[in-house]
């Protein structure tokens, strides 16, 4: 697996894991420190467990429709939509992990514009969870082009969950080490809260969760 090396532009990040889901299959989506003999489907059900329940004391029951951006293989797609007794469209610009992403009635799963734009309409989104995706962009500006694609797609009032590393480690070619408070000044209209944190092979994933502005 090689690092992109060009991160000038988003397509250099998607050119990474792209190299890395031919590389190492299902594994590509999780922390590579986790050791070769770690169950992957054990580290899946652990950050479930805590993913969950995190998301399901932040709905006020009006939602119906989920959006896991960079969802990777869909290892929570569907339990999103379970959570929310909804549907999910799982948004993942690399096509060898989704093509690995369990098919379901209530899950569909969508490429990215090649400008980086989501290939959702205005508001038409009620819930956006990421799961350790936004660390992944590091082009210039591509946090900014993400959150304001965000904003955009979510509802007025709709909720926004971020499961992020905000480890201070040394940045790895491929990862961008960011602050909560990078995150939560990167989306200023989402007043996001941490609601859970939870250890990844020995990364801190904050889960920090707010609400697209009303009006
Ligand atoms: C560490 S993986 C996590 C995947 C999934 N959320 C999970 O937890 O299994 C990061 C994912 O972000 C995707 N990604 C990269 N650039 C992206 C972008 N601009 N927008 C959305 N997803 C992106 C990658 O292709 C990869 O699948």
């Amino acid at each position: 697996v090689h690092p992109a090396d060009d991160r000038d532009t988003g397509s250099a990040g998607i050119a990474y894991w792209t190299a890395r889901a031919e590389a190492l299959g299902p594994r590509a989506v999780v922390n590579l420190d986790h050791s070769e003999d770690d169950d992957l489907d054990a580290v899946t059900a652990a950050h479930r467990a805590i993913l969950m329940p995190a998301l399901a004391g932040l709905l006020d029951g009006t939602e119906r429709v989920v959006c896991d951006l960079g969802c990777g293989a869909g290892r929570f797609t569907a339990d999103f939509a379970a959570v929310i007794g909804g549907r999910a469209i799982g948004v993942e610009p690399v096509a060898a992990l989704r093509a690995l992403a369990p098919a379901g009635d209530a899950v569909s799963f969508l490429g990215l514009h090649d400008d980086g734009r989501l290939p959702l309409r205005d508001g038409e989104i009620d819930v956006l969870v990421t799961v350790t995706v936004l660390g992944g962009l590091r082009a210039p500006g591509e946090l900014e082009r993400t959150a304001a694609e965000i904003l955009r797609v979510v509802r007025p009032g709709g909720l926004v969950c971020l499961a992020e590393s905000v480890s201070d480690t040394e940045g790895f070619d491929h990862w961008e080490p960011r602050t909560a408070a990078t995150y939560q000044d990167g989306f200023p209209w989402a007043d996001l809260r941490e609601v859970a944190r939870f250890d990844d092979a020995g990364d801190a994933i904050s889960v920090l969760a707010g609400r697209a502005p009303v009006g």
